[in-house]
């Protein structure tokens, strides 16, 4: 098991977001969470990563109790999350913002080593993991281009890199195929595909059904903050409480 949840619950004022969920996450599996808009998608994640503090109930990661952590101290343990909206630094290059992903030690390896002049490893161990990342998402042509200037796929993929580099286990990813074309949407796809080969854990939030009917291992179904579904594809497909409240409305 990767990341377990039991029994979370959030309110805002008088507003139930997250009421009593619980599932669990396998290791090396793709686990989609979807629902209607406001369902409370991305509340879970902002309970998990400890951007919000949970009314009541507990998160596991790998047998650790990380509910109410500090972030960073989440991020030690291998979890990297992205947002909804695109967080992108528009001044630095496609490099400079994949560069940012990477971890903590390393950046603080790399002051030291501009600080004094030393380790010179890891500076190239920074640079070839950047563009090896670049090359991943086939981003190489336009590493050097500010991120201003590229397209809303093109910062969707960096995005994810920044994510990837932090070598984290888990990643989750908040809608990462919103509002891009079908070919992008592809690439994703393959991408997430390959992250899989390479031992990580994915758990996505995504509104693109085809996205998460063909990579999901397992999906989970949410409609006011209430788990209502939980499983495999096929399984979610054919629920007819999810066709009814999420699948049915496309
Ligand atoms: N920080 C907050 N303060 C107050 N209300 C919030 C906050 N965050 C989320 N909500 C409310 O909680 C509910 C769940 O929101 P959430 O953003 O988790 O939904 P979602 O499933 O991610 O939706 P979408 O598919 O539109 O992204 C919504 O009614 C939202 O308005
Ligand atoms: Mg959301």
């Amino acid at each position: 098991m990767s990341l377990e949840v039991k029994n979370l619950c959030k309110s805002f004022g008088g507003l139930t977001a997250i009421d009593d969920l619980s599932f669990s996450i396998e290791k090396n599996a793709i686990t989609s969470l979807i629902g209607p808009n406001g369902a409370g998608k991305s509340t879970v994640f902002n309970l998990i990563t400890s951007f919000l503090i949970p009314d009541s109930g507990h998160v596991f990661y790998s047998d650790t109790e990380i509910t109410a952590m500090p972030p960073h101290k989440i991020a030690n343990l291998g979890i990297v999350r992205t947002f909804q909206d695109v967080k992108i630094f528009n001044k630095l290059s496609v490099r400079e913002n994949i560069l940012l992903g990477l971890s903590q030690t390393h950046q603080q390896r790399l002051l030291t080593s501009i600080l004094w002049g030393v380790s010179s490893e890891n500076k190239r161990y920074m640079k070839e993991r950047t563009e090896e990342l670049l090359q991943f998402i086939g981003l190489e042509a336009i590493g050097d281009e500010r991120a201003e200037n590229i397209s809303y796929a093109e910062k969707k993929l960096v995005i994810l890199a920044r994510a990837l580099a932090t070598d984290a286990e888990l990643i989750m990813l908040d809608e990462p195929a919103a509002g891009l074309s079908e070919e992008s949407v592809n690439t994703i796809m393959g991408l997430l595909k390959r992250l899989i080969k390479e031992g990580k854990t994915i758990f996505l939030v995504e509104h693109n059904m085809d996205l998460v009917l063909q990579v999901s291992d397992h999906i989970i179904v949410l409609n006011f903050g209430k788990k209502i579904a939980d499983g495999d594809p096929k399984q979610i497909k054919h629920d007819d409480k999810v066709i009814e409240v999420y699948l049915g409305m496309s």
